[in-house]
């Protein structure tokens, strides 16, 4: 069975993501998407959060589960026995990160966790979560974005920050 994980913050999961997992699961008969618990970021929502997200986000792909790690991702990899993760590229900004990162996981795991990158479709190039985020802060339109349920939730979150800030 061909298995694979798809690491990332995901705070929140956009539609760039959305179009990565959907096109992964084709790809792997199982894919685990699994959420980093950063203790060093202040992310908009938890581990626990983002993890609920992406299940609903996700529910009508079966072969798609979701979890969570800390530490270094070839940790993670080695104890669930995981040899490929799926990383999404969206321009060329991300190449020289992502690359250093790949080429770091595969020398520090001795060659057992290799990278596959997708690149992302056009329609979601310009996407990112911290975009997303900042037009929500100010009260955009993010429906382009991200599912309406997640928009809900990020705006909601903003609310109960600017109530609080109120205070
Ligand atoms: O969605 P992101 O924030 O771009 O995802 C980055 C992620 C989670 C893939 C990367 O930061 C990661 O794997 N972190 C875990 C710690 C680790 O293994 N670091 C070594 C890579 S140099």
């Amino acid at each position: 069975m061909k298995r694979a994980v798809y690491p990332g913050s995901f705070d929140p999961v956009t539609f760039g993501h959305l179009d990565v997992i959907k096109r992964a699961s084709q790809i792997f008969d199982v894919l685990i998407v699994s959420v980093l618990n950063n203790k060093e970021k202040s992310p908009l929502f938890s581990v626990e959060e983002r993890v609920k997200i992406l299940q609903e986000a996700t529910k009508e792909i079966p072969n798609v589960q979701v979890d969570s790690f800390s530490g270094l991702l070839i940790d993670y990899a080695a104890e669930n026995d995981l040899h490929i993760a799926v990383r999404g590229l969206r321009a060329i900004t991300d190449f020289e990160y992502e690359l250093q990162i790949a080429q770091t996981n595969r020398k520090l795991s001795r060659e057992k966790l290799d990278t596959m990158f997708l690149t992302t479709s056009l329609e979601y190039a310009y996407l990112s979560s911290s975009s997303v985020k900042e037009i929500a802060s100010f009260g955009g339109d993010i429906s382009q974005c991200v599912p309406d349920f997640v928009a809900e939730l990020i705006f909601e979150k903003y609310r109960i920050r600017q109530n609080k800030n109120k205070e």
